[in-house]
């Protein structure tokens, strides 16, 4: 797991062009690691990919609510915005409340490239946001009340000492 402090997680991703075995092989090693993590959703640059990727899963044992997603985007978001708490594989030991917007349309592509659109809401809105940010190298830390930043300024510092001895 890339862990704040690694330059991975402040890249762009790259648009996904090719659709082949090795994709479908990432999305897999992403919806174990995914589920081995205890997380609930994923991005490809946590596990040191910069591509258009992400994994999706609210209930992470049931396999009918996973997202496989590939060249994400938000296309449409609705004015309600709600403050939950949210973590981070990546920024382990920190939470805190970030604002977002409640509905979204997104759009992506499947792993053999057909195109899906789908409105969301609730908890799997909120996952996907989180994780599209990833794909723009923007990480929920950012989003913080600006007291909270200064409040986990000194223990993000240290994360990233941390990652950048290793
Ligand atoms: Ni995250």
């Amino acid at each position: 797991m890339k862990i704040v402090g690694d330059s991975i997680l402040r890249k762009k991703a790259e648009k996904v062009e090719v659709f082949d075995e090795s994709l479908s092989k990432l999305l897999d090693d992403m919806v174990e690691t995914m589920i081995f993590e205890g997380g609930v959703g994923l991005a490809a640059p946590q596990v040191g990919v910069s591509k258009m990727v992400a994994v999706v899963n609210p209930e992470p044992e049931n396999s009918e609510t996973l997202l496989r997603l590939v060249n994400p985007k938000i296309t449409e978001t609705g004015a309600e915005t709600e403050c939950i708490e949210e973590g981070c594989l990546s920024v382990p030991g920190i939470r805190g409340n970030v604002i977002r917007p409640v509905v979204i349309v997104l759009e992506y592509q499947d792993e053999k490239g057909n195109a899906a659109k789908m409105q969301i809401d609730g908890i799997v809105s909120r996952i996907v946001q989180h994780e599209l940010d990833h794909l723009a190298g923007v990480l929920f830390t950012d989003r913080l009340s600006f007291a909270k930043k200064m409040m986990i300024k000194g223990k993000l510092k240290e994360l990233a000492r941390r990652t950048k001895q290793e």
